[in-house]
């Protein structure tokens, strides 16, 4: 693939590109025995995804997936999803993710430091991910993967309660909070220990693997438009010279904002979403029935010409200077890298703070070009990923 080409729809998803070619917008497939409607109109989507009755649940988890996230916020339904998301939405605004900025910055300044051996060398963005450990088939493997992945949590678990009990600290994390929820003395509030485990587990497979790829690719595209990695470099200088970012100036960073938009919509991390119908519904002028599979396409509507118009695959992140609702063509929905709707990511703006203090920092320090090693070959890995790593030439400044 041409290494400057950011049309990656038939390139990630072949047969859905090649189907609404010859289709539409929306048809079925089967998928095995298991009938699946493929969904790319945004009205639909916006349908479906804003749906509050339960019509259209997630899809109950299996095999390594189950294994890996267990039943945690992102996959469960009814009343334990709206208790763990009211958790989590009160520890994800604004304010408390004040307490947060620290160690994003801490963790990016380790990273930084090590990149300092690399100037005028080549050095690869590093995305680990779950990808890499999980290799194994094996079932017996697996299992003692999972146990491993929860005697670890219940380790930290068990530090947080001594730090806790000797050293009397509040607890205004969201791993706090979820301690505090499991000994509620309400049993309609509290949860169990494995509950906490598998929040655990959620949040660092939801958080990690998305920021990583939308870090990974925002790289990549400033090393190949230097206009504009000079652009937001002079606007980073502007908002904080050289000083380290705080979570209230970041807002000012337009310029860093319409580049992440622009990555979000380009290599948007989450290609695709699935739900289920539930009982017998009417969607459009379909009607559904139960247990029919739901398949739904931010990458198709985010390449989709008649949206964005006709430099669809170009990276201009200007299209996004008059808000999301102007570069969408008045469609707002059309943009949905965090989904829509009661089920829109809870870590929206960690991951935005998080990915723009890292993009702050390595602007400050270093001028940065793609590799010639670079082989760009977009796949999807759970997330959308460079299949190769991104690899950089480093100037530091
Ligand atoms: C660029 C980064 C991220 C992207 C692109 C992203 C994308 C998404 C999307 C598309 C959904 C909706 C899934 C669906 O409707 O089926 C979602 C949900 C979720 N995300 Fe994120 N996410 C990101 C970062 C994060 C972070 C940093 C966290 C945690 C700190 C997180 C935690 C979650 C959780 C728990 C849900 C499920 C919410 C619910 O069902 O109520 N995400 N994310």
């Amino acid at each position: 693939m041409d290494r400057c080409s950011h049309e990656i729809f038939p390139r990630i998803m072949p047969h859905v590109h090649t189907w609404v070619n010859l289709f539409g917008p929306n048809y079925l497939n089967w998928y095995g025995h298991q009938a699946q409607l493929v969904v790319t109109e945004v009205e639909l989507i916006k349908e479906i995804m804003n749906n509050k009755d339960g019509v259209y649940p997630k899809i109950k988890l299996e095999g390594h997936a189950k294994k890996l996230l267990g039943d945690g916020l992102s996959s469960t339904e009814g009343d334990k999803w709206t208790k763990l998301r009211k958790l989590a939405n009160g520890v994800f605004h604004g304010e408390s993710l004040k307490s947060m900025t620290a160690a994003m910055m801490s963790s990016t300044e380790t990273m930084l430091k090590s990149w300092k051996e690399y100037d005028g060398k080549e050095i690869e963005i590093r995305l680990p991910g779950i990808s890499d450990w999980i290799k194994s088939d094996d079932d017996m493997e697996s299992e003692k993967l999972e146990q491993g992945i929860k005697y670890c949590i219940l380790e930290i678990i068990r530090k947080r309660d001594e730090e806790i009990t000797n050293l009397n600290t509040s607890m205004n994390d969201y791993l706090g909070e979820l301690l505090v929820a499991s000994q509620d003395e309400d049993d309609l509030k509290r949860i169990s220990i494995d509950d906490v485990v598998d929040e655990c587990k959620t949040f660092y497979f939801a958080g990690h693997e998305t920021t990583a790829s939308l870090l990974g690719w925002t790289v990549y595209l400033l090393a190949t438009h230097h206009e504009w990695q000079e652009r937001a470099r002079e606007e980073v200088l502007e908002v904080f010279g050289n000083a380290n970012p705080n979570q209230y100036s970041i807002t000012r960073l337009n310029t860093i904002n319409m580049i992440v938009n622009e990555s979000l919509r380009l290599y948007p991390p989450v290609p695709a979403l699935k739900r289920k119908v539930e009982t017998k519904v009417r969607l459009g002028k379909m009607t559904l029935p139960p247990n029919t599979e739901l398949y739904i396409c931010p990458i198709a509507v985010h390449h989709d010409p008649k949206i964005w118009g006709a430099d669809v695959h170009l990276f201009k992140p200007e299209r996004f200077e008059g808000g999301i609702a102007k570069a969408a063509n008045n469609t707002p929905a059309a943009f949905l890298p965090f989904g829509f709707g009661p089920r829109t990511c809870v870590g929206l703006n960690f991951a935005l703070v998080e990915a723009k203090i890292a993009l702050v920092m390595i602007l400050q320090r270093f001028k940065f070009k793609l590799s010639p090693n670079y082989v760009h070959s977009p796949v999807q890995v759970f997330m959308v990923r460079p299949q190769h790593g991104v690899q950089i030439i480093l100037d530091a400044i």
